[in-house]
Formats: structure tokens, C-alpha cells, sequence
């Protein structure tokens, strides 16, 4: 950790020649210091969409323009339905009708869909051109732009089409999580208070004393809360940048989560919140299988229902959820995978008898 140019707290993210820097703090969107060092190019393209657009496009601009000569921004239609071929269309198309060449520098201005199809985009123009990620929801900040997964959706499956494709940089302006709705910043709390049980139960403790300020949106807790969580994703990702193993404890909540979000159909619950669901029942089912005790599944619900999270699954029917869970990217020849708290700070990959599941499924979920 080091202060940057711009006052910023710095974490890097070690991964030799593709190491790169997150930078977290506040007014760092209009400091040129931001943005020193970056590769140099004659064009930068800055890919966004209709709502943080007309927030915050003008003042990025501005800040790049000592840097690029020209600078070109690409407007995408709003919301996780647009993360298709059709959409990564209009950023080739913009990039190949300006004659963008090589060395063009891409920045991703907006949340985690903006930045995955961004991140995608820069991986395959012209097989591979720099990006930056500048995120601008809390999910984004301590997830989606940190670690280099970046994917459209394919109709038959979420994120199925994409690759491993690391930024030069991410940058965390705290100030623009000012103008995100509460829905979203609960979806966000779900993605920070998921390193708790996984890697920091100290970080836990932290978020449970802290939970008030951080949905006050205070930006010393804002400050914290996205160092560490960055802090431990770069630990994790550093280790294991392509998920041939540790990584995948990253996706705590996600099994059950990714089955609520299929069988509701995508959109209906934000990713955040089926997360912070999936993640209550991950913890039952931990303590079902003797890993943690029920007062630590308490406390950990407790603490999801006060971040404005769900904590009670939609009722799909076990057949559903079994169904969903079976076609997850951690399923192995059919055989579920579960992240499970091994004990409270350190998490597990591994199978769980059928029986334990539905058990699990009918306990948490109502119609
Ligand atoms: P999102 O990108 O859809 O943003 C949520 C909403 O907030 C959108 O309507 C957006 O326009 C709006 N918004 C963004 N910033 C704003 C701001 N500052 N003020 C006001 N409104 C703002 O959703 P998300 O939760 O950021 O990201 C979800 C996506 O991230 C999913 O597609 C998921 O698959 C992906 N994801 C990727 C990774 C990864 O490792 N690459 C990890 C987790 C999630
Ligand atoms: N969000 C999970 C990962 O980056 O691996």
C-alpha cells in the first residue's frame, strides 16, 4: 500500500508483468495525477452508458484531455439485458469507423457491466488493446473491475462468453457512489461483507461496527471497506489469476445465489442480492455439515438483513434450484460444488449429499 499522486490509497495487484494498481479515494476523477503514466496513445475511448453518462462522462473527458489527442466515447444502453454481441458491437464499431489504432486506450466508466463488456472489447480489438476500469458502483469497486474476468451473456448462460483480460489500472472514486441508488448499494454490501467469512472475520467484526456509516455512504467507511475488500481480492486473484483453484472462494453465495437469479429469471433480484441470499444459505449448509456453529449463522444473517439484503429464497421448487445449480461453472460432471465456510475466516470448495441440500433449500426459501 502507497499514497499515489492524486492522495489516493493504492493496492496493487501482483501478477508480474501484468501488475497494475487500484487506486480508492475521493476526487480522483477530475486529477490529472489519476491518470498520469498510462500508456501513451493518440485516442482514448471512454465506453459508458445512458445513466452514469450524463453523470459523470463530461468530467473524465476533461481530465484525459492533456493526455489523448483524441478522445471518442461510446453510449450503451443501460442494464444487464445489453451485455450481449449486439452492444459489444457499438464499442468496434466506434473504435473501427474512428480508426482507433493498437494502441488505443479503452476506459470503462460505469458499473460492472460496463466494465466486463469493456474489458471484453479491449481484449479482442485488434487482439488486445490497454484498458482502464473506472468503476462507479460499490460492486464494481470491490469486484467486478478488480481481477481481469471480463464476459458478455449468451441466451443459453450468464457471463459464458468472455476472457481472462487484466486493466492497467482501476480507479475508485468513493465520490461517485454518491448518486447510486440504495438497492444498489445494499447489492454492493453483499459483495463486501462475502470476504468476511471467507478470508477476514476480523473485516466482518469491522463491517458489523461500521454497516451504519457504510449505508450512510461516509467516505472513510466507503474508504475502508473498498481497500480491504480490494486488498484480499488481490491477495486471492494473485494466487490464482485463472480459478484452477483458490479463486473460486470468491464465489461464496454465488451457487445458491446463481440459481435464484436463473429461476427468477436475471434482473428480477440484482446479482448483490441473490448473492447476500445464496450466502445465507451456504452458511446453513456449512452448519448442517458440522463446519460452523448456528450462533455464527445467526449473526451472519443478521447482519445481511440489516445491509437492506434478502435473507429468505424465493420458493422455485428444490427441482429448480437443483436444476440451476447443476449447470453452474463449478459443477463438475453434474456434481454441485459448494463454497462453504470451513470454519469462520476460511472457506472450502466441495460436494454436499443431495439430501443436505433440499433440506437447506426448504428451510431458507418461502413462497
Ligand atoms: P450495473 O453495471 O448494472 O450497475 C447497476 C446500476 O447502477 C445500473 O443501472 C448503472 O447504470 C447504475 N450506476 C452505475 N454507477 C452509478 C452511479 N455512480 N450513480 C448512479 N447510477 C449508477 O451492475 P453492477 O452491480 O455494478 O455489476 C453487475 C455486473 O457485474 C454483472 O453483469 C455481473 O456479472 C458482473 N460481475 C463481474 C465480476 C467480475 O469479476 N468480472 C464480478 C461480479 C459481478
Ligand atoms: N467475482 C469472482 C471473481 O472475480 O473471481
Amino acid at each position: 500500500m502507497s499514497a499515489s499522486p492524486a492522495s489516493a490509497v493504492s493496492v496493487s495487484i501482483d501478477l508480474g508483468e501484468r501488475s497494475y494498481p487500484i487506486l480508492i479515494g475521493t476526487q480522483l476523477l477530475d486529477a490529472p495525477s489519476t491518470w498520469a503514466d498510462l500508456p501513451k496513445a493518440s485516442s482514448a475511448v471512454i465506453v459508458t452508458n445512458n445513466t452514469v453518462g450524463p453523470l459523470y462522462v463530461a468530467r473524465l473527458q476533461a481530465a484525459l484531455a492533456g493526455q489523448y489527442p483524441h478522445i471518442h466515447t461510446v453510449v450503451l444502453p443501460d442494464g444487464e439485458s445489453h451485455k450481449d454481441w449486439s452492444t459489444l458491437n457499438q464499442i468496434f464499431d466506434l473504435l473501427l469507423a474512428q480508426g482507433c489504432d493498437r494502441k488505443t486506450v479503452l476506459f470503462a466508466l460505469g458499473g460492472g457491466v460496463v466494465g466486463d463488456m469493456t474489458g471484453f472489447a479491449a481484449a479482442c480489438y485488434m487482439r488486445g488493446v490497454p484498458f482502464v476500469q473506472v468503476p462507479t458502483t460499490l460492486l464494481a469497486q470491490v469486484d467486478s473491475s478488480v481481477g481481469g474476468k471480463t464476459a458478455i451473456n449468451h441466451p443459453l448462460g450468464k457471463n459464458m462468453i468472455g476472457a481472462f483480460y487484466q486493466p492497467q489500472r482501476v480507479v475508485c472514486d468513493l465520490d461517485t457512489l454518491q448518486t447510486l441508488p440504495a438497492r444498489e448499494m445494499s447489492a454492493g454490501l453483499a459483495e463486501i461483507i462475502k470476504y468476511g467469512p471467507i478470508a477476514d472475520m476480523a473485516f466482518l467484526d469491522w463491517i458489523d461496527a461500521h454497516l451504519d456509516a457504510l449505508m450512510a455512504r461516509d467516505p472513510q467507511a466507503l474508504a475502508h471497506a473498498v481497500q480491504r475488500s480490494c486488498e484480499i481480492k488481490a491477495w486471492v486473484v494473485g494466487q490464482d489469476e485463472r480459478e484452477s483453484g483458490l479463486r473460486a472462494i470468491l464465489n461464496f453465495g454465488h451457487t445458491f445465489g446463481h440459481a435464484i437469479e436463473a429461476g427468477l429469471g436475471f434482473g428480477v433480484w440484482l446479482h448483490g442480492e441473490a448473492v447476500g441470499c445464496g450466502m445465507v444459505m451456504a452458511a446453513h449448509l456449512s452448519h448442517r455439515l458440522g463446519l460452523v456453529d448456528a450462533a455464527f449463522v445467526s449473526r451472519f444473517t443478521a447482519l445481511l438483513a440489516r445491509a437492506g439484503l434478502p435473507t429468505v429464497g424465493p420458493q422455485l421448487g428444490t427441482d429448480v434450484y437443483l436444476h440451476h445449480m447443476r449447470v453452474d461453472k463449478k459443477a463438475e460432471a453434474g456434481d454441485i460444488r459448494f463454497v462453504l465456510i470451513h470454519q469462520p475466516g476460511s472457506a472450502v470448495v466441495r460436494g454436499a449429499p443431495d439430501a443436505l441440500v433440499v433440506e437447506v433449500i426448504t428451510a431458507c426459501c418461502q413462497g
